[in-house]
């Protein structure tokens, strides 16, 4: 496996950082068969910054919870920086996740037993040798999202912009090939989840590539490209001149 560096220094802004061909999720119930994918070709590449966007159960949080290895298709293939994980076992998928995602949630997943420092470390437990780095990049990370005055703090001492802060500086710490937020402003107020917004717009000025799941317009136009899915299949792609870099 590389280094995180070594992989960093490979993504160059238009290579390709994750390849679906024809990837199918089914969820099966009973005799009941759902296909939340239908047969999904893409590639997103370094640099970018995607709004994934459609109807309630076209597929959106299917999707990202595959890019974010949190799933696996039921067919199809799925490569991140060119390493097929459509195949790999719960622990090899884990390990993926560690090395190359970022995620965000709605609902920001905090460990509520954990400070803000802790919390940003999160991910790194997972490596088998962290960083020797680890505790200063947190700390760096923490400051970075406005934060680096309440490092002690607990997550329910925190307003929910807070929270999402620290969620966003965790999903940052392995300096992830590609950020993932599904709905991550869906439950703050205009204002903080402007301030979410400009610190993607940051994020992505600086090279990180990002997709983002929303039901919102507004924020969907916030990113450079908005893929549209309707029943599991891409509908629509357009191209934002509202993007941060267009
Ligand atoms: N764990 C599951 N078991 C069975 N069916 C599921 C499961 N998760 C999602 N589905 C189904 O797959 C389809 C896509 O769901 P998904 O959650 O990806 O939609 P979504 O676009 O994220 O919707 P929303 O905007 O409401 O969050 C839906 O028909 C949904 O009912
Ligand atoms: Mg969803």
């Amino acid at each position: 496996m590389p280094t995180k560096e070594a992989a960093q220094a490979r993504d160059r802004a238009g290579e390709p950082v994750v390849e679906l061909t024809d990837v199918e999720r089914v969820y099966r119930m009973g005799n009941n068969e759902v296909r939340a994918l239908d047969g999904l070709t893409f590639t997103f590449r370094a640099g970018e910054y995607w709004s994934i966007m459609g109807s309630s159960g076209s597929g959106k949080s299917t999707l990202l919870n595959l890019l974010g290895c949190i799933d696996r298709p039921s067919s199809g293939s799925y490569r991140i920086r060119g390493t097929e994980v459509a195949t790999l076992d719960d622990d090899e998928l884990s390990e993926i996740r560690g090395q190359h995602i970022g995620f965000v949630f709605q609902s920001y997943n905090l460990i509520a037993q954990l400070n803000v420092l802790e919390n940003i470390l999160v991910p790194l437990f997972y490596w088998d040798e962290p960083p020797p780095d680890a505790e200063e990049r947190a700390r760096m990370l923490a400051e970075r999202v406005g934060l680096g005055g309440r490092l002690e703090h607990k997550p329910n001492e925190l307003s929910g912009g807070q929270q999402q802060r620290v969620a966003i500086a965790r999903a940052l710490v392995n300096n992830p090939a590609i950020l993932l937020a599904d709905e991550a402003t869906g439950n703050l107020d205009s204002k903080t989840a402007q301030e979410i917004l400009a610190l993607f717009d940051e994020l992505h000025e600086e090279g990180k590539t990002i997709l983002l799941v929303t039901h919102e317009p507004s924020v969907g136009r916030r990113a450079e490209h908005t893929l549209r899915l309707s029943d599991g299949r891409i509908a629509e792609v357009t191209h934002n001149r509202e993007g941060a870099s267009t």
